[in-house]
């Protein structure tokens, strides 16, 4: 009788042991942190927003000027060498506190060409007095914006009238 009592008081002395309890306590610990993980419902990401509708149409220098990313849409864009871009995708760079956010909404022709990250109030800019260097780099920028970013149109010279797109699938049209 009494070597049994031995027996179980010495187990139990073991098992109790600081070493033991600190064991056992990150046993069950474990166990508790892999059942969690196992029953935890895995909550899905947002899902990404829906694509903007593609905007299609020749705009004015005052129409270009809602499009600086403060619209309720958030749509960026900007003009080069009289083609707009829509720099949507560039929100970081062109959007509301972005480093080119001057450029937003406006014809960034003159500012790109000059190296200036400012663009000029007027009512359309004809840059005829641009060097032939500085020509040549808002070419090269107009052709960066091509390969990254969609056409939307042309930008319309006062008393020129837009070009009617087959492909017009504008948010303006929708709404008509
Ligand atoms: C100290 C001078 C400058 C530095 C360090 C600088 C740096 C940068 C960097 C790091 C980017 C991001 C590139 C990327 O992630 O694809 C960028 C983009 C850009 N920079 Fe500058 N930049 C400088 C001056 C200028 C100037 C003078 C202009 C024009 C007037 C300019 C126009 C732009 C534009 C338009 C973009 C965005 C291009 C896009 O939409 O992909 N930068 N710059």
């Amino acid at each position: 009788m009494a070597s049994t009592e031995g027996a179980t008081s010495s187990f139990w002395d073991e098992l109790t042991s600081p070493v033991n309890l600190v064991l056992i306590a990150i046993i069950v610990y474990l166990l508790y942190k892999i059942l969690r993980s196992h029953f935890e419902t895995v909550t899905p990401a947002a899902p990404p927003p829906p694509p903007m509708p593609k905007l299609r149409k020749d705009l004015t220098v005052a129409e270009l000027k809602k499009y600086d990313g403060t619209g309720p849409d958030g749509r960026v864009l900007l003009a080069v060498n009289g083609v707009i871009f829509d720099v949507t995708r560039g929100k970081r760079f062109y959007g509301p506190g972005g480093p080119y956010s001057a450029f937003a909404g406006r014809d960034a022709t003159r500012g790109l060409a000059t190296g200036q990250v400012a663009a000029g109030d007027k009512e359309y800019d004809d840059v005829s007095d641009l060097t032939a260097d500085e020509i040549a780099s808002a070419k090269e920028w107009e052709e960066q914006f091509r390969e990254k970013y969609d056409i939307v149109g042309r930008l319309l010279k006062p008393g020129e009238t837009p070009k009617i797109y087959s492909d017009d699938e504008t948010e303006d049209k929708k709404s008509q």
